[in-house]
């Protein structure tokens, strides 16, 4: 029978969903809310939000959605998940308890210190004095991070104490993030090291590792300016080693799946673990409840099994009995170069016309992913920081990249910023 599905929120990683979701031999109708112009080409887009728990419910109901798959954190973390399984739906994405594992970094390493997975050495304030006095003290450099969501800015990655101080004022005394997010801090050891995103689906205790993906935070060529929502990204990653992977599953995803089981706040639906690769051995710099933008762009170009049944097994709690084949990969990497609008992560202009997609479209091997677009009388306008997700596969890494930039030369938007310098940390290595 074929499953309606309904993919939350609208940037790259939910275009990528409804792309591949559409592709399953399955798939009913697949909508998306509240969708960009991407999603309204590959599925049906609806005028409603992550926010709006009962006219989404109502949705479900009247078009009989049979899986809904939630991709942002933020209706995580307020609970639509729980809202819509109470009513009977069907859904993939963690319960508001669960997501707390995003949502509030200090239950994060609370959880990460009882489970012994590896991870920075940190302390948790909520008075401002303190946190000035433990700053003041440490022999190293520190990481100050408000406990709360803040759109991945709550994270302050401090060069010495006066920045660290500073930070702690940012975040407690001026509360430039929220009251509420700002309550309380982690200070924790900065580390050093190459990152790799690893994702794994859960369902219980059960976990299906995905290949290992390496994000670009930062806004411009080699790793200079301020960190953005993630750049480009390249799978798989070659510092995901088969021994990293293995040891990556027994010391991080293991032993957190089974803390939160446990704890009465089982997982279910991606786990994202930020890994750090330091010289004393791979850390968790943060943990995310959701499938990760752009990692996600990379991930699905590459599955070449079936993401509806994929999704519906975590959903339905039955990861565990699907056959080994069920998830089969192309062997060739990909590589997505996010297009963004010129000024982000800062201040932005939207409606800049975009050039070239159909002629981007006709390269063999690409798929353009819409972000930040929208659709305005057949016309697709920027409408976000980050505007496309350009993702190519190639026989190697090198071919790859080469294949998703002469996709993006295509495209033009006035105003239009991207790194030239995606993959290139694993193309230098060989
Ligand atoms: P988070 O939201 O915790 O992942 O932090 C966002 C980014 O800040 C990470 O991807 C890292 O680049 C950086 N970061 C976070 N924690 C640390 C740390 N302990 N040491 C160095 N960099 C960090
Ligand atoms: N690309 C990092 C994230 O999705 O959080």
């Amino acid at each position: 029978m074929k499953v309606n599905v309904l993919v939350v929120g609208k940037g790259g990683r939910e275009h990528a969903l409804v792309w591949k979701l559409r592709q399953s031999p399955r798939a009913g109708k697949v909508f998306c809310a509240p969708g960009n112009a991407g999603t309204a080409a590959d599925g049906l887009n609806q005028p409603f939000d992550g926010t709006d728990f009962d006219r989404m419910a109502r949705f479900c109901k009247k078009e009989d959605v049979g899986l809904v798959v939630i991709g942002p954190e933020d209706p995580l973390a307020l609970g639509l998940s729980d809202y819509l399984r109470k009513q009977g739906i069907v859904v993939f994405g963690p319960s508001k308890e669960a997501a707390r594992i995003e949502s509030s970094k200090v239950f994060s390493k609370e959880l990460m210190r009882n489970a012994d997975v590896p991870t920075a050495d940190f302390q948790v304030f909520d008075h401002p004095a303190h946190a000035r006095t433990y700053v003041e003290t440490r022999d190293y450099p520190v990481v100050v991070k408000a406990d709360g969501l803040a759109a991945g800015k709550g994270v302050i990655v401090c060069k010495d104490t006066p920045t660290a101080l500073k930070a702690v004022d940012r975040i407690m005394v001026r509360e430039e993030f929220g009251a509420k997010v700002g309550r309380q801090i982690v200070v924790e050891k900065r580390l050093e090291g190459e990152e790799v995103s690893l994702l794994a689906l859960v369902a219980g205790r059960s976990v299906l590792l995905l290949p290992p993906v390496q994000d670009h935070k930062a806004a411009h060529d080699g790793d200079q300016g301020p960190n953005t929502g993630g750049m480009g990204t390249y799978c798989p990653a070659p510092v995901g080693t088969p021994e990293l992977m293995a040891l990556a599953e027994s010391t991080v995803f293991v032993p957190t799946v089974h803390a939160m089981k446990r704890g009465r706040f089982p997982f279910n639906g991606v786990l994202f673990a930020g890994l750090m690769l330091t010289p004393q051995g791979h850390k968790v710099l943060e943990f995310n409840a959701r499938f990760g933008d752009p990692e996600t762009q990379v991930i699905l170009m590459r599955l070449k099994s079936d993401l509806l049944t994929l999704l519906e097994a975590v959903a339905l709690e039955k990861l565990g009995e699907l056959p080994d084949d069920a998830v089969t990969w192309d062997p060739r990497p990909a590589v997505c170069v996010v297009m963004c609008s010129g000024g982000y992560p800062g201040k932005y202009d939207n409606g800049k016309i975009i050039t070239g997609l159909d002629e981007a479209a006709k390269l063999p091997d690409v798929k353009v992913f819409h972000a930040g677009t929208k659709d305005v009388n057949g016309r697709v306008l920027t409408d976000g920081g980050r505007v496309l997700g350009v993702t190519a596969l190639g026989d190697d890494l090198a071919a790859a990249k080469a294949r998703a930039y002469e996709a993006v030369k295509l495209i033009s938007f006035a105003g239009a910023h991207y790194r030239t310098d995606i993959a290139d940390k694993a193309l230098r290595k060989r």
